[in-house]
C-alpha cells in the first residue's frame, strides 16, 4: 500500500516510475513527444500530447509493476520548469501551444524591461534575471500577441500554468488549478519572501490575477486523481520543479549541500536553508521546496542551457558519432584536447554570464586537431561550465563544498566525471539510484502523505560511484584560465 508513483514530465519525454517504499525503482515507462520549432529561437510543445503521454506512461508503469492503483499511497509530479501553458478553464482546451523554457521569443521584451531600469526590481523580488528563460514574459507575450486572449484572461475564462499545473488540472478532472512554490518561483511573478504573486510585477507585465494558479507547498495533499484515469483516486501529494526535486532526491537537506544534474542542460543547486541568499555572481535565487506547513527552504541555482545537448550536436550536427554513448570512447582516444576549447553557447550563455548574444565557439585548432580532440573538448566544456557555477556558488554562499553530488544521463560518463572531479579539486559522487529527479517526486509525495521524512530519506541515500580529484592545482588552474579566455571569445558574437 505504500508504493509511490512519480510522474516526471521532462522537456523531451514523459516518464513514470513506480518506487518501492524504500525508494527503489520497481517499474517505469517513458514516451518521447514532438518538439516544434516554428521559427528560429522558438520552441513549442503540444500540451495535449504532454498530458496524453504522461497519462499513458503512468498507466504503463503501474501495469509493469503489477500493481493496482489502490496499492499506491501517493503520486508526485515533477516537471520541466518555466514552460507556459494557457487553457480554457471550463473545457480544459489549450488556447495555444506550450511555450517551452528554451524559447527565446521574448528577448526583445526582456531588453525593453532592462532599458526601463526594471531588472533590479525583478531580481530583488523574484531572485531571477530578466532573461526569456522564465515564464512571466512568455505569458505576457501570449496575452499581448494572440488576439482575444487578454479579454478572456481578464474575465477569468483562462488558466495559466507551468506544466505541473496543467497535469494537476487534468489529473483531477479539471477540479484544481494549483502549483507549488518551487515552480511558482520560476515565473518572474512570484515574490520569494512573501511567497505570493506580486502585484507590482503583475502590473509591470500586465498579467491579470484571474489567470494565476493557487500556490501550495511542495509536499501536501493537493487533491485526488479522477478515479477513472488510473483505476483509483490517488492522492497527489508532491509537486516540484524537476531540478528542485533532484536536490530533494539527492537528500541535500543541509545548507551548503549541492547537486549537479547533467541533462540537456546542467542545473547546479545548492541548499541555502530557510533564507534566500542574494547572488552577486549571476546565479538565481529560488525556492527549493516547502514541506507542509514548515518554513520553506531556498537554493542558489546555476542554469547552463547546453550540456548533454553538446553530445547530441556532435552526433546530429557534425556526425562525429552514431550514438551518444560513443562520445566517451572517441574522447578517450586522446589524453587531452591538445589546447582545443569548445564553448557550446549555441543559444547564448546562461549562468553566470547571462549573455543571449554569445554563440558557440571552437578555439585552439591546429593541423593536428582530430575529431577525438573535439569530442574531448565538448565533454570538458560540460565540466568547465559546471566549474563556473561552483565558483560562483561558493563566492555567493561563503561556503566551501566538500563534495558534489551528481545525477542525470551524462553523470554515467566516467571520463567526464573524472575530469569534473579534477577540475573542481573535489570528489564527485554519484548515487546508487540514478533516477534522482523522479525519486525526488516520489519522496515529496511520501512526505505529503506522511509516510516518509527527510531524515529517513537522508539515511537511505547511498553513493554508487565516487571520483577523487587527481589533477595538481597548477594544471587545473592553467586549464581553467584557457576556458575563461575561450568564453571571452564567444561573448556578444551575435550582436
Ligand atoms: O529549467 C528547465 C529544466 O527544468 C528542464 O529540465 O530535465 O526537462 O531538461 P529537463
Amino acid at each position: 500500500m505504500s508504493y509511490l508513483l512519480a510522474l516526471d514530465q521532462g522537456t523531451t519525454s514523459s516518464r513514470a516510475i513506480v518506487f518501492t517504499p524504500a525508494g527503489q525503482p520497481l517499474a517505469q515507462a517513458q514516451q518521447e513527444f514532438t518538439q516544434y520549432f516554428p521559427q528560429p529561437g522558438w520552441v513549442e510543445h503540444d500540451p495535449l500530447e504532454i498530458w496524453q503521454s504522461q497519462l499513458q506512461t503512468a498507466r504503463e508503469a503501474l501495469a509493469r509493476a503489477g500493481l493496482e492503483a489502490a496499492q499506491v499511497a501517493a503520486l508526485g509530479i515533477i516537471n520541466q520548469r518555466e514552460t507556459v501553458v494557457l487553457w480554457e478553464r471550463s473545457s480544459g482546451k489549450p488556447v495555444h501551444p506550450a511555450i517551452v523554457w528554451q524559447d527565446r521569443r521574448t528577448a526583445a521584451l526582456c531588453e525593453q524591461l532592462k532599458a526601463e531600469g526594471l531588472e533590479p526590481t525583478f531580481r530583488q523580488k523574484t531572485g531571477l534575471v530578466l532573461d526569456p528563460y522564465f515564464s512571466g514574459t512568455k505569458l505576457a507575450w501570449l496575452l499581448n500577441q494572440v488576439s482575444g486572449l487578454r479579454g478572456r484572461a481578464e474575465r477569468g475564462e483562462l488558466c495559466f500554468g507551468t506544466v505541473d499545473s496543467w497535469l494537476i488540472y487534468n489529473l483531477t478532472g479539471g477540479q484544481l488549478h494549483a502549483t507549488d512554490v518551487s515552480n511558482a518561483s520560476r515565473t518572474l511573478l512570484f515574490n520569494l519572501r512573501d511567497r505570493a504573486w506580486d502585484d507590482e510585477l503583475l502590473s509591470i507585465l500586465d498579467i491579470p490575477r484571474a489567470v494565476l494558479p493557487e500556490v501550495k507547498p511542495s509536499a501536501t495533499v493537493y487533491g485526488t486523481t479522477a478515479p477513472e484515469l488510473l483505476g483509483a483516486a490517488l492522492p497527489i501529494a508532491g509537486v516540484a520543479g524537476d531540478q528542485q526535486a533532484a536536490l530533494f532526491g539527492q537528500a541535500c537537506f543541509a545548507p551548503g549541500m549541492t547537486k549537479n544534474t547533467y541533462g540537456t542542460g546542467c542545473f547546479m543547486l545548492m541548499n541555502t536553508g530557510p533564507q534566500p541568499v542574494e547572488s552577486k555572481q549571476g546565479l538565481l535565487t529560488t525556492l527549493a521546496w516547502q514541506l507542509g506547513n514548515h518554513p520553506p527552504e531556498y537554493a542558489l541555482e546555476g542554469s547552463v542551457f547546453i550540456a548533454g545537448a553538446v553530445v547530441q550536436w556532435l552526433r546530429d550536427g557534425l556526425g562525429l558519432i552514431q550514438q551518444s554513448a560513443e562520445v566517451e570512447t572517441l574522447a578517450a582516444q586522446v589524453q587531452d584536447t591538445g589546447g582545443v576549447y569548445l564553448v557550446p553557447a549555441f543559444v547564448g550563455l546562461g549562468a553566470p554570464y547571462w549573455d543571449p548574444y554569445a554563440r558557440g565557439t571552437l578555439v585552439g585548432l591546429t593541423r593536428g586537431t582530430t575529431s577525438a580532440h573535439i569530442a574531448r573538448a565538448a565533454l570538458e566544456a560540460i565540466a568547465y561550465q559546471s566549474r563556473d557555477l561552483l565558483g560562483a556558488m561558493e563566492a555567493d554562499s561563503g561556503l566551501r563544498l566538500s563534495e558534489l553530488r551528481v545525477d542525470g544521463g551524462a553523470s554515467l560518463n566516467g571520463l567526464l566525471m573524472q575530469f569534473q572531479a579534477d577540475l573542481l579539486g573535489r570528489p564527485v559522487v554519484r548515487p546508487q539510484v540514478a533516477e534522482t529527479t523522479a525519486l525526488g517526486a516520489a519522496y515529496l509525495a511520501g512526505v505529503g502523505v506522511g509516510i516518509t521524512d527527510p531524515p529517513g530519506i537522508a539515511e537511505r541515500w547511498a553513493a554508487g560511484g565516487r571520483f577523487e580529484p587527481r589533477m595538481l592545482e597548477p594544471e587545473r588552474e592553467q586549464l581553467y584560465r584557457g576556458w575563461k579566455r575561450a568564453v571571452e571569445r564567444s561573448r556578444a558574437w551575435a550582436e
